[in-house]
């Protein structure tokens, strides 16, 4: 079953978005080895039909030897913490396992056969922004989460020289939904998402909702962001593999639908779904920056993609349906 030449590996891919990434390469008939040591990830969000390893990116020895073993062409690394205000609090853990676990990954491809490497990225690299931001825009993150993502980057960018992979960075706007299949969705609660947040909101009876910072500068003082599906997200991952496939050529695309929605209209949204919700305003969370929606000019032109879910309110009730079934 190993012996393919076009074994992917996919670290965090029993996370939220590497399970919908798995799920989609499965459907396509890919053999998929799954590296995971299931900090935020579950047992429950892994494919049956893939390869599941219990190991940590921080162990280079290990990771270098799944490569070699498992005859990896092709790796899709999404393993990482992503507290934004976590992060502010503690540089160290974050450095470690982002930064450190992204080297490792790279180096462990030395001498092996991995042509492609394909990177979460995050459109906080990008730092304040007043609007929309292309690809071409200077990185300037403002939080460390941010910073983690930044340097993630420019490893690759380094090392894909070195060791001969091209890449695709793909810079992730905020991710939400869960798939159609209503097997995978979010289940970790600590990353402080919206939309997740609204979801497990969504159950209770007279619920409570905070918005964090109203005066930010935007319309109307609170973050604005740009909401993209999981499943859209997870199929961008499988026309970027098989462009640098095909094409043989390294690309950074940004991963949002275009559109800036404030936390203000979310919950509003949010509101006419759900009733008797009390907002309560709160301080602004550490690390949030006021704005950032993506320009998909160049994602349009190079994946020529097309999403499927385009439509806020259809995000929002997904992510409520998947929480409705979700049994902690
Ligand atoms: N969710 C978003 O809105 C969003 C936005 C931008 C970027 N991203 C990036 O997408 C990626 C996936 O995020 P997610 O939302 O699916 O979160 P997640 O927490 O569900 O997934 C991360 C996975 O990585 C695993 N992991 C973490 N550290 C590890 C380590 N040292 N060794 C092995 N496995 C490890 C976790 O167990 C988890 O399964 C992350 O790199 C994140 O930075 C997410």
């Amino acid at each position: 079953m190993f012996e393919s030449s076009k074994n992917i590996l996919v670290t965090g891919g029993a996370g939220y978005i590497g399970s919908h990434v798995v799920e989609q390469l499965i459907k396509n008939k890919e053999t998929v080895i799954i590296l995971d040591n299931l900090v935020t990830g579950y047992k429950k969000l892994v494919n049956k039909k893939a390869k599941f390893i219990k190991a940590d990116i921080k162990n280079k020895s290990k990771i270098t030897k799944i490569i070699k073993d498992y005859n990896i062409s092709s790796i899709i690394h999404l393993a990482a913490y992503l507290n934004v205000s976590e992060a502010e609090k503690n540089k160290k853990k974050y450095y470690t396992n982002n930064i450190i676990g992204t080297k490792n990954i790279l180096e462990a491809c030395k001498n092996s056969n991995v042509k492609n490497i394909v990177f979460s990225s995050s459109c906080s690299i990008y730092g304040n922004v007043k609007g929309s931001v292309s690809e071409n825009k200077k990185p300037n993150p403002q939080g460390y989460y941010g910073y983690t993502k930044f340097k993630g980057e420019e490893l690759i960018k380094k090392l894909s020289h070195k060791y001969k992979f091209k890449y695709g960075i793909l810079r992730y706007f905020n991710v939400a939904g869960a798939s159609d299949s209503g097997k995978i969705g979010e289940i970790e609660t600590s990353h402080g998402h919206l939309i997740k947040n609204l979801a497990i909101k969504s159950l209770e009876k007279k619920p409570k909702v905070k918005i964090f910072g109203n005066d930010y500068k935007t319309n109307d003082g609170t973050c604005v962001r740009d909401y993209i599906h999981v499943s859209d997200l997870a199929d961008i991952h499988i026309k970027g593999l098989k462009y640098l496939n095909n094409k043989n050529k390294s690309f950074v695309l940004n991963c949002g639908y275009g559109k800036g929605y404030s936390v203000q209209q979310i919950v509003n949204i949010f509101k006419r779904i759900k009733k008797g919700v009390e907002i309560q305003y709160q301080q602004r969370r550490p690390g949030d920056i006021a704005q950032v929606y993506a320009n998909t000019k160049k994602f349009k032109r190079v994946l020529k993609w097309k999403p499927k879910y385009f439509d806020i309110k259809l995000i929002i009730k997904s992510a409520i349906s998947w929480e409705k079934k979700l049994d902690y």
